[in-house]
């Protein structure tokens, strides 16, 4: 990590504060004072800010129950962003762990750890996200053979991975992937020739979506580790 990063990390300076205290030669790595901000900090290092020695503060992980007409973005836009349903220090370190489309409801995981994000969005870590979809138009079964097999999507070149269906009723359906391409549900029952009317996320991996709209809870430990590589 980044010498002024982790100085962002484990005070509350901000980007400009730390790198003026780098800059003015007060920031040490292991004793060697060190006034490059980009210098690298590695995780046996020790860092000293005016001989105060600084630790990272620990990685949060939020599950939030997404409202519709809220954006899964930092900031907000032609809608509010999501972030503002959180009453939390440190916003801007935070980062959504695979978006949802302005009008999608449901589970969205927050945190500010890139390395497990990475296992829950790289489709070869074959997390399982799990969406409620209801239909413009009846569906066949045999839809259950094609979201098996893959989709062709509009503009792409490979079909989808195999996906898991199981009917409600047949207009309503849930749907688990492992993938997270730009609006990759809309997209595949598009294929099929029909069309999403609502879409709500209920469960990422073995994690179901337990708070009211519009609230927010921090993970278990357990529930963290759920989603880290084995
Ligand atoms: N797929 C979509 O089409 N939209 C979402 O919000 C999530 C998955």
């Amino acid at each position: 990590m980044r010498l002024d990063k982790f100085i962002c990390k484990s005070t509350n300076l901000n980007k400009e504060q730390a790198q003026a205290q780098i800059q003015a030669g007060i920031v040490k790595i292991n004793n060697d004072i060190v006034c490059d901000i980009k210098a690298q900090v590695h995780a046996n290092n020790q860092v000293r800010l005016d001989n105060r020695l600084l630790y990272l503060r620990p990685f949060r992980y939020i599950l939030f129950h997404k409202p519709a007409n809220t954006i899964c973005s930092n900031l907000d836009e032609n809608y509010p962003s999501l972030f503002n349903f959180l009453d939390i220090e440190y916003l801007d370190e935070l980062h959504i762990v695979g978006r949802l489309d302005v009008d999608t409801t449901g589970m969205v995981l927050i945190t500010d750890d890139g390395h497990w994000s990475f296992n829950i969005t790289r489709p070869e870590k074959q997390c399982v996200k799990e969406y409620r979809v209801s239909l413009s138009q009846t569906l066949d079964e045999s839809a259950i053979e094609q979201f098996k097999y893959g989709l062709k999507l509009q503009g792409e070149a490979e079909l989808t991975l195999p996906a898991r269906l199981t009917f409600i009723d047949d207009k309503n359906v849930v749907l688990g992937i492992t993938q997270g391409k730009f609006h990759q549900v809309k997209r595949m029952f598009a294929a099929l020739g029909n069309r999403v009317v609502r879409l709500h996320r209920q469960a990422i991996g073995s994690v179901t979506l337990d708070v009211a709209e519009g609230q927010w809870r921090y993970l278990t430990e357990a529930e963290v580790a759920s989603f880290s590589a084995p």
